[in-house]
């Protein structure tokens, strides 16, 4: 029998060759401030292509400049940047595998420094930072109090990921994530702790789901009907009076007929945490599954899922259809190799690139292995 994680996963139009797929992850690695992708998202994606992931997501994307979290960030508000990217996609389309891309607006966790550079705080003017935008002008803890968005700027920010949706499907890819968690602009309207609005856009659950039902349509306008959509929320937040899982659930339920396919279930990220974070294997498994039943709409798991048993077992358990794999797959960019030899998948069913066969996890008749290292 295959395993699970070797079965095909099919959304829309789309047939993925298995259900093993790369979590997005932040680079901070273009050059110029310029939100090209490099070469260096070329290797790294194309590598984890060619390491067996069904599907391969690219970061957090930006979909306006002053939605990137740092200057180093992806975008996609232009069309040299969707160019880029198409180079990208064709590699990774070469590997068998498909390819994503995460569309993000950070909201007020903007203008902050890339990741290893180690530094708290706003990135001042002087040193090329910007104002971030956000529903109230209420900061991040640590950061510069944003600019409260009027309603004619969130009609532009909903714009502005319809756009890149549509040059998403000019680069080719396959799959189209919304980020809507870990505190970012579509988490901020929807969590009572960081939109304070009194308009149409904050209060009730039904005003503070507007903002991203409404980035779902125009994405949905411009994004072809065979191609699937899903979105990253933060299942729950680590603090009280928080946005819920049960509220994550009815949203879900209501985006699917909007046209999101897959819910991306992660967590926390509004505020800094409030409550004990349990963190440990798959802690946020229970969370997916809890919104797979909710809503009826198949989900993904992730978070600190690193072996091929545990993986499987969440897909055996039906607590998700497709699992996500982030810094295991940084130290590791073939894991499902890996994953085939534990899981006992024969190596012509592993999806190995014919380059890498000779390379391929030991067979256990040491005498053919000897002789497939000689020729
Ligand atoms: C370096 C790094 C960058 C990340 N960037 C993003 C991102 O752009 N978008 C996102 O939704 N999550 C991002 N994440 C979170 C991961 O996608 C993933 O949810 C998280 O690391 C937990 O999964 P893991 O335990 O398999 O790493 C990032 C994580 C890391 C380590």
């Amino acid at each position: 029998m295959t395993p699970l994680l070797f079965s095909r996963f099919r959304l829309r139009d789309l047939t993925v060759r298995n259900r093993m797929w790369l979590s997005p992850m932040c680079q901070y690695s273009v050059v110029a401030r310029d939100g090209v992708p490099t070469d260096w998202h070329l290797v790294h994606l194309g590598g984890r292509a060619a390491g067996g992931f069904g599907l391969v997501m690219s970061e957090g994307t930006a979909v306006t400049p002053e939605g990137r979290i740092s200057p180093e960030d992806t975008g996609l508000w232009n069309d040299a940047q969707a160019e880029a990217w198409a180079r990208v996609v064709a590699f990774v389309q070469g590997q068998g595998a498909a390819a994503g891309i995460q569309l993000a607006h950070a909201g007020r966790k903007a203008s902050t420094h890339a990741m290893a550079q180690k530094r708290d705080g706003t990135i001042s003017a002087a040193e090329g930072g910007w104002t971030a935008v956000a529903p109230s002008a209420v900061a991040f803890p640590g950061l510069d109090v944003p600019h409260e968005l009027t309603a004619a700027e969130i009609a532009e920010v909903v714009a502005a990921f319809g756009a890149a949706a549509a040059r998403a499907d000019r680069a080719g890819f396959d799959l189209v994530e919304l980020h809507g968690a870990h505190g970012y602009l579509i988490h901020q309207f929807l969590s009572p702790l960081s939109n304070f609005r009194t308009d149409a856009y904050g209060g009730s659950f039904e005003n503070r789901t507007r903002f991203v039902r409404e980035v779902v349509s125009a994405v949905r306008e411009s994004w072809p009907a065979g191609k699937p959509l899903s979105i990253r929320f933060s299942g729950r937040e680590w603090a009280p009076g928080g946005w819920t899982l049960e509220e994550t659930a009815e949203l879900a339920r209501r985006l699917g007929p909007l046209g999101v396919d897959l819910v991306d279930v992660s967590s926390g990220g509004v505020v800094a945490p409030q409550e004990r974070v349990t963190v440990g294997p798959g802690y946020q498994v229970g969370f997916a599954q809890e919104i797979r039943k909710l809503s009826g709409l198949p989900t993904a798991a992730v978070g600190m899922i690193t072996e091929p048993a545990q993986a499987e077992e969440i897909l055996v358990e039906g607590a998700a259809d497709v699992v996500l794999f982030g810094r295991v797959a940084l130290r590791e960019p073939a894991w499902p190799l890996r994953a085939a030899a534990e899981l006992g998948v024969a190596r012509h069913a592993a999806p190995y690139p014919t380059q890498y066969l000779k390379g391929a996890w030991p067979r256990t008749d040491p005498v053919r292995e000897r002789r497939n290292a000689d020729r």
